[in-house]
């Protein structure tokens, strides 16, 4: 996914200000990534080399770290974040089944957002309404009882949602 050139300038300035502080060792490593993605919302690959160069080590090695932990994303999230619950729970009912709905719907795969930035898929831990499984949270709403059907019943409804807000945008800028 290509970065704005103001996303790119963020990602640097917000990168380094992180480095400035007291973090030489590379014991450091992890929790400086934490704090950029804390800040930015993932670790672009233009703060991967800012990190790499400050400890003197191999991008690549920095970007291993990075898909070792699923913590990490590489890519902004979406205006939408769908979060699919992988608890015991839902994963007994299929959340495997439900998150190859979403991903075939959207053509992305976990951790990835779609090109028009409008949606993210993550898979997270029990988001404790273990009795809705299997489950999925849209920004801060749940979603119980998800099925593939209802995947794409959400979709549509984004889709109506999108189309009213443009239609009222359009009458407003009309007046
Ligand atoms: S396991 Fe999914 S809500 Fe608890």
């Amino acid at each position: 996914m290509k970065l704005t050139a103001e996303e790119t300038r963020v990602a640097v300035d917000t990168t380094r200000d992180i480095l400035s502080g007291p973090n030489d060792s590379r014991g450091n490593l992890i929790p400086v990534l934490q704090q950029v993605q804390k800040k930015l919302g993932y670790v672009p690959p233009v703060a991967m080399q800012e990190v790499a160069a400050h400890f003197n080590i191999p991008a690549v090695d920095v970007y291993g770290v990075i898909t070792f932990y699923n913590q990490f994303r590489l890519t902004p999230p979406g205006k939408n974040q769908i979060k699919i619950c992988m608890g015991t729970a839902c994963h007994m009912r299929g959340a495997n089944i439900i998150q190859e709905a979403w991903e075939r719907r959207l053509k992305i795969k976990v951790g990835e957002t779609t090109e028009d930035r409008e949606f993210s898929l993550e898979r997270v831990a029990c988001v404790g309404c273990c009795t809705m499984a299997p489950v999925v949270v849209n920004n801060e709403e749940v979603n119980g009882k998800i099925t593939p059907t209802r995947v794409d019943g959400l979709l549509f409804s984004y889709e109506l949602d999108k189309k009213n807000a443009a239609a009222e945008g359009g009458e407003d800028n009309g007046q």
